[in-house]
């Protein structure tokens, strides 16, 4: 909605800008010599979890994955927040804690921030990390042959929808919690020095919502093995009982002439492809001669290191499922 908004606004342009808006990308851009470039998002969102300190952790760890999508570092981070006259200070202090300590893991600093009265609480960080100009790493760049990797396992959109039912065990909450908290920092730091042509972090477009940016971005068809593509236990298990959120439905519409669901493994996940993410992994594109040390490196930060298919010549559709 916005971005259709945004077309239609005079042209912010500079031929310093890398990379802006218009590739529906993670983050923006911009280079400030021939060595360096900053790396900018922003993301807030009104509490997913109870906990204040969880939901601070988890919506910094969002926060901070945009700019490790794009092959930055981050540096610092300003805490956004809206908050509501009628919560105790204690729920404030708590989920700025929780930012603040996932900040500090990532090796960025807070440097400021600002909060306002809101009806609703609302928290989110913009961050600002470092890239070099040379090694950005857009939705753009995949190349027919490589191989693609996923370093979280889907379903955190249908486990919250679960959660609020009453539906989900307190272990599953927990286990679904620390995986949204987990900074996309090892999965990045895997990539280091090997030949990733192409990345995004997987979020509210869903698996298959991302991977279609990602083709249609780099002109290619992404195949992907329905069995290879990591799943949460209790996301399947709520999926077999027909809990599904409405963002997967929408995206699933939205997407319908550009995705095959050519398996019967395929259409039985389905909901859980196009499921929302909270705090997702890396969809990483490699050329093939690297994959298999992309492989190992995964492996040994202990994240999910198989591949989940390759890209293909483009054809008529972006994503193909078997
Ligand atoms: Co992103
Ligand atoms: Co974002």
């Amino acid at each position: 909605m916005l971005a259709n908004l945004l077309k239609a606004m005079p042209k912010s342009t500079h031929p310093d800008l890398l990379v802006g808006f218009e590739t529906s990308d993670d983050a923006g851009v911009f280079r400030l010599n021939s060595e360096q470039a900053i790396v900018q998002t922003v993301d807030f969102f009104p509490p997913i979890v109870d906990d204040p300190f969880w939901f601070g952790q988890i919506a910094a760890a969002n926060a901070l994955s945009d700019i490790y999508a794009m092959g930055g570092r981050p540096l610092t981070a300003l805490n956004l927040v809206g908050f509501p006259a009628s919560l105790p200070e204690w729920v404030l202090a708590e989920m700025i804690r929780g930012g603040t300590e996932k900040v500090i893991e990532a090796g960025a600093v807070i440097i400021g921030g600002h909060s306002i009265k809101d009806k609703e609480l609302k928290y989110g960080l913009s961050v600002t990390g470092i890239v070099h100009p040379d090694r950005i790493l857009t939705n753009a760049g995949a190349k027919v042959g490589d191989r693609l990797f996923l370093t979280k396992p889907i379903g955190t959109g249908i486990i919250a929808t679960g959660i609020k039912r009453n539906m989900v065990g307190q272990q599953e909450i927990d286990q679904v919690i620390a995986q949204m908290a987990t900074l996309n920092r090892l999965a990045a730091e895997a990539c280091d020095g090997l030949a990733v042509t192409a990345m995004t972090d997987v979020t509210g477009f869903g698996l298959l919502g991302h991977a279609s940016e990602m083709a249609n971005g780099s002109g290619v068809t992404l195949e992907l093995s329905a069995h290879a593509i990591p799943l949460l236990a209790e996301a399947r298990r709520l999926a077999s009982l027909g809990v599904l959120t409405g963002g997967a439905a929408d995206t699933r519409s939205f997407l319908a002439d550009q995705i095959h669901l050519t398996s019967s493994a395929a259409q039985s996940i389905a909901d859980l492809l196009f499921d929302p993410q909270t705090s997702g992994g890396l969809l990483i594109a490699v050329a093939d001669r690297d994959a298999a040390k992309l492989s190992a490196a995964l492996a040994a930060k202990r994240l999910p290191s198989e591949t989940i298919g390759s890209v293909v010549l483009r054809s008529t559709v972006s994503v193909v499922v078997s």
